[in-house]
């Protein structure tokens, strides 16, 4: 590991806090010169560390991704033991595909940038750079009952309560993959299960979240515009995107073995309102009556009939108020 890799540890452990540079070269066993020079690195690289006379290095809350913050603070929160952080990448979903064919280990793929970010039914999931997050979850499950809708329904109520927590904002949830404020997507998720061709077993499965954080609203693709927004399009974040990371990641453990469904029903976004869908090339409008516990739509069709929609196969097309 490299030395500005070690005293970024140290700084992030007394986070906001101070700390001499005689105690990190201590605790590092490094000299007085080495950390120098590491505080300078790490501010060239956009960490705010203070220096006062006789009190040392203080590191403020980082606004840039860093995997130390995040690896620190989820050690406590989260059975999440290896992190790999990438600036920028092809798509955080892939790489968590190519790092399962040979590693059997979970693992949290994170960058600040995709250049070919994909949403469900292989469409394009817009992924900026410093404006926004991007992960992806590779996990072994041992236990079969939390089969792939349920993890993209766990992880949508993760999501949203992690923003609840931190902000004043209250998303909520589109069934069955994407979070909302203000009427606009803020964030996608991607749940896909890697299968044994011999055995037909699933082996692992992949969480994908892109977040939209602080991406002002001009900025997003014309295409885009009326349709998706940030949590912070408006207003300059208060705070930082590592944090909303790690409360995610703690609120997807701590709901695990709860009624997260319930908490589902209650954010959504459609349940009540009129939609339409489209089912081999036929168009459907109905009201979206009930979200099942296998985390299927039931959607009460004109003709007084009752449709029971399946996340993976079909996207909801329009939701308006009845
Ligand atoms: C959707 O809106 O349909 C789902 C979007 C999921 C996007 C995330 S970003 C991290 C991960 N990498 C990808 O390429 N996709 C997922």
């Amino acid at each position: 590991m490299k030395v500005k890799e070690l005293v970024l540890r140290e700084l992030v452990k007394h986070l906001k806090q101070n700390i001499s540079g005689e105690s990190l070269a201590k605790t590092l066993s490094l000299s007085r010169t080495a950390i120098w020079e590491a505080i300078h690195e790490l501010i060239n690289d956009g960490y705010k560390i203070s220096s006062k006379t006789n009190k040392g290095y203080c590191l403020s809350m980082p606004q840039r991704l860093s995997k130390e913050v995040i690896e620190y603070f989820l050690s406590e929160k989260a059975p999440i033991k290896h992190i790999e952080f990438k600036e920028t990448t092809d798509s955080t979903q892939n790489d968590a595909k190519r790092f399962s064919l040979n590693n059997k280990k979970e693992v949290l793929i994170l960058s600040d940038h995709q250049t070919a970010g994909k949403g469900r039914f292989g469409r394009a999931y817009f992924s900026p750079a410093q404006k926004g997050f991007y992960m992806s979850l590779l996990l072994f499950p041992k236990r079969t009952h939390l089969d792939v809708p349920q993890y993209t329904l766990l992880t949508a109520v993760a999501i949203v309560r992690a923003v609840e927590n931190l902000t004043d904002k209250q998303p909520l949830i589109k069934w069955v993959n994407d979070i909302y404020l203000n009427g606009k997507k803020i964030c996608g998720i991607l749940s896909e299960a890697v299968t044994d061709v011999e055995s037909n077993q699933i082996t692992s499965v992949i969480i994908g979240i892109g977040f939209n954080f602080s991406t002002p609203q001009e900025e997003f693709p014309k295409e885009l515009q009326k349709k998706a927004t940030s949590l912070f399009a408006d207003t300059q974040p208060f705070i930082s995107r590592n944090e909303l990371i790690v409360e995610i990641w703690k609120q997807f453990y701590q709901l695990t073995n709860t009624d997260f469904i319930e908490i589902y029903r209650q954010h959504s976004f459609v349940l009540g309102k009129q939609v339409s869908f489209t089912e081999e090339n036929k168009t459907y409008q109905g009201i979206a009556k009930q979200i099942t516990d296998a985390g299927q739509l039931e959607v009460l069709l004109a003709d007084g009939n009752l449709k029971t929609l399946n996340a993976g196969e079909i996207s909801l097309k329009s939701i308006s108020t009845c």
